[in-house]
């Protein structure tokens, strides 16, 4: 599979099985992780946890359920047996944003290479408000002092065979100048 074509399957996998992800695919993981671009080289400014304790899994879920006790789905991490938290520096302004921005590309990465090792994956952000907010959760996950969590690759084996994307280059509105 060629970076394109591992693009093209990667979509969000919201059922997984229960079916655990091993030692050397999270390695793989990290690894694809610690590839991405980072602005200004910032690399001081992201931390990643992974969890695949089910307990602090469940604990997430609930306090992001509990945070939004109207929201439809009860299951927003979707029974993952994985997940790979990016946590990054709380700086002011433009930096601080530009961090947010560096974790997306680390949150990509991770993504396309579960793709690429036949992984269901899915970019979870709903989540994010209620543990940022919850120390013990943060603790737990060993957000360091100073961070923030920003987004979860949840990883494990999808129940269902996902659809990959059509090649297109008409999804997105293209100027041409
Ligand atoms: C910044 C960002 C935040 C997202 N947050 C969530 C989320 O909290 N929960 C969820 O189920 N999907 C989330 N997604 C996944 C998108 O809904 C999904 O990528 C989009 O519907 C396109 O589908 P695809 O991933 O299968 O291509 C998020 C994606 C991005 C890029």
């Amino acid at each position: 599979m060629n970076v394109l074509q591992a693009m093209l399957a990667r979509r969000s996998c919201r059922d997984f099985t229960a079916e655990p992800v091993t030692e050397k695919e999270i390695e793989q993981l990290l690894l694809a992780a610690n590839a991405a671009p980072v602005g200004m080289a910032r690399f001081d400014a992201i931390a990643l946890s992974v969890i695949q304790d089910p307990a602090l899994l469940s604990g997430i879920e609930a306090a992001a359920c509990a945070a939004a006790p109207e929201a439809a789905n009860k299951h927003p991490l979707y029974h993952a047996p994985a997940g790979i938290l990016v946590s990054v520096k709380q700086e002011e302004g433009r930096t601080g944003e530009m961090h947010r921005m560096s974790a997306a590309c680390v949150m990509e990465n991770i993504l396309v290479e579960a793709a690429e090792l036949g992984l269901g994956s899915v970019y979870l952000m709903g989540v994010m408000a209620a543990l940022s907010q919850d120390a013990a959760l943060c603790a737990a996950a060993k957000v360091p002092a100073g961070f923030v969590p920003v987004a979860m690759a949840a990883v494990g084996h999808s129940a269902a065979e996902l659809e990959p994307h059509p090649a297109t280059a008409e999804r997105f509105a293209c100027a041409r100048v």
